[in-house]
C-alpha cells in the first residue's frame, strides 16, 4: 500500500497528462510537505511576561497514533459534537471499535495528525506581527486550545492564568461557526469556569466567526490559482472546482446552525475573488454513522459530474485553515487518489489548506487588530443569538458568561 501510495499521480489516465515519476508526483510532494514529521518544530520562545494571550481554538487531533483511541473517546462522548442514545455506553464503544482502522489512517499520513505544528506556527506568526503592529498590548503569546487532543483547553486555560495574562483574545480557527465546532469549545471555557471564579482583572475578546473576511477569500483563491496553473493551458479554462467543507447532521442544520450558510459566504467571498473565473460546487465530506446529513457528499458529486462529462477537478478544503486527516487522507488519498482513479478523470488536484501562506497570517493578523483597536464588538451579537431550536441549555449559559467576561472592564 505505502509503495503505491508513493507512486501516485494526479494525473490519473493514460496520455500526455499522465505522469508517474515520482519525483513530479503531487501525492509524495503535497504529504511530504505538510506531514507533521517534516514541519519545523516550533519552540516556544522565552519572552517577557506576555500581556495579552491569543487563544487559538480548534478540535486538533491525534499526534502519535496511540492517542487516537483519547481522541475519539473525547469526540464520541461531546454532545456537543454528536448526540447518540445511551451516549456513557455506545459513545466508548464506537470509539473502541473504529481505533485501529483511523489508526491506519493516521499512519498512512505520517503517523500523526499536523494540526498542532501548524497551529503553533500560524501562533508564533501571528504573535510576531501584533507586537510589532500593536505595543501597547504587547508582548503577544499564542495559545493552543484543542478540544480532543492536547493541549487540551482546560489545561491551556490553567497555563494562561498562571502566565498572569490582562487580556486573552479567544480566537477561534473555525473560520465558519457550529455549534458543533466553535460553540463545542467555548462551552468548554464555561465549564472550566463554572467551578471557579475567572480572574477579575483579565479582559476577553472573543473572534467567533470570520468566514467572509476579504483576506481568508484571498488566501484561499490564491491556492486554487496554484493549482490551476499545474493544469495544461489548453484545458485549465474546463477545471471545475469543488470546494469542500466537513458535513454535519441535518438535525443541526434544522436547528438553525448557521454553519451552513457560513461556508457558503466563503465559496461566494473567494469565486468573486476569482472573477467567477470557473464552474465551481460546494460539497460535504466525512459524514458518520446511519442518520442524515448534508450533502451532496464529496464522493457522491464527484461521480455525477464525471457522468455529465467533467474530467478535470480541483478539491478546496474551504473550513479547514490547516492540513489534518481530512485533507490528507480524506482528500488527497481516498478522493484524489482512489477515486480519481476509479472513475478515470484526467486530472484531479487538490488546494492546499491556508496553513503559513503570508495572505492568511495578515487575515489572522487583521482580524485580532480589529479587537485590539476596539473596532470590533468584544463579542458578536451572532454569538450571543442561540438557534432557534436549541435544546443544550450549556449553549446559553455559556453565552452568558461570554457577554460578562467580555465588557470592558475599565468602563
Ligand atoms: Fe446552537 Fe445551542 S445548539 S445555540
Amino acid at each position: 500500500m505505502n509503495s503505491l501510495r508513493n507512486c501516485i499521480s494526479h494525473s490519473l489516465r493514460g496520455g500526455k497528462y499522465n505522469h508517474f515519476d515520482p519525483s513530479s508526483n503531487w501525492y509524495s510532494i503535497c504529504s511530504k510537505q505538510f506531514s507533521a514529521s517534516t514541519l519545523p518544530e516550533v519552540k516556544e520562545k522565552i519572552t517577557e511576561k506576555a500581556k495579552t494571550g491569543i487563544l487559538m481554538i480548534n478540535m486538533g487531533g491525534p499526534q502519535t497514533t496511540d492517542k487516537v483511541h483519547d481522541y475519539l473517546l473525547r469526540i464520541m462522548t461531546d454532545r456537543d459534537m454528536i448526540q447518540l442514545p445511551v451516549q456513557g455506553t455506545l459513545g466508548p464503544y464506537i470509539a473502541r471499535r473504529r481505533t485501529p482502522e483511523i489508526q491506519k489512517k493516521y499512519s498512512e499520513i505520517g503517523g500523526g495528525s499536523p494540526i498542532l505544528k501548524w497551529t503553533k506556527r500560524q501562533g508564533e506568526l501571528l504573535c510576531e506581527k501584533l507586537d510589532e503592529l500593536s505595543p501597547n498590548t504587547a508582548p503577544h503569546k499564542p495559545y493552543v486550545a484543542f478540544r480532543y487532543a492536547d493541549p487540551l483547553t482546560e489545561v491551556t486555560l490553567e497555563k494562561m492564568e498562571s502566565d498572569g495574562l490582562e487580556r486573552v483574545i479567544a480566537f477561534s480557527q473555525y473560520p465558519q461557526y457550529s455549534c458543533a465546532t466553535t460553540g463545542s469549545s467555548l462551552n468548554a471555557i464555561h465549564d472550566f469556569y463554572s467551578c471557579r471564579k475567572e480572574p477579575s482583572n483579565m479582559k476577553w475578546n472573543l473572534i467567533d466567526r470570520w468566514s467572509t473576511h476579504p483576506l481568508l477569500a484571498k488566501t484561499i483563491a490564491e491556492r486554487i490559482s496554484e493549482q490551476l496553473k499545474e493544469f495544461p493551458s489548453d484545458i485549465r479554462q474546463d477545471v471545475m472546482i469543488l470546494f469542500s467543507a466537513h458535513s454535519l447532521p441535518l438535525k443541526a442544520v434544522n436547528r438553525g446552525d448557521t454553519y451552513p450558510s457560513e461556508v457558503g459566504a466563503t465559496v461566494h467571498a473567494v469565486m468573486e475573488e476569482l472573477k467567477f473565473s470557473h464552474q465551481y460546487a460546494l460539497v460535504w465530506q466525512s459524514k458518520v454513522g446511519p442518520l442524515p446529513w448534508l450533502g451532496p457528499f464529496t464522493d457522491d458529486a464527484l461521480k455525477a459530474y464525471v457522468k455529465q462529462g467533467k474530467k478535470n477537478f480541483i478539491l478546496v478544503p474551504v473550513a479547514f485553515v490547516n492540513e489534518h486527516i481530512e485533507t490528507l487522507h480524506e482528500m488527497d488519498i481516498e478522493y484524489c487518489h482512489d477515486l480519481g482513479k476509479e472513475l478515470g478523470v484526467n486530472m484531479i488536484r487538490r488546494a492546499a489548506a491556508p496553513n503559513d501562506h503570508p495572505l492568511f497570517i495578515n487575515a489572522l493578523t487583521d482580524i485580532v487588530m480589529s479587537h485590539l483597536k476596539g473596532n470590533s464588538p468584544s463579542v458578536s451579537p451572532k454569538f450571543l443569538t442561540r438557534c432557534p431550536h436549541c435544546v443544550n441549555a450549556r449553549c446559553g449559559l455559556t453565552k452568558s458568561w461570554f457577554q460578562k467576561v467580555c465588557q470592558d472592564k475599565k468602563k
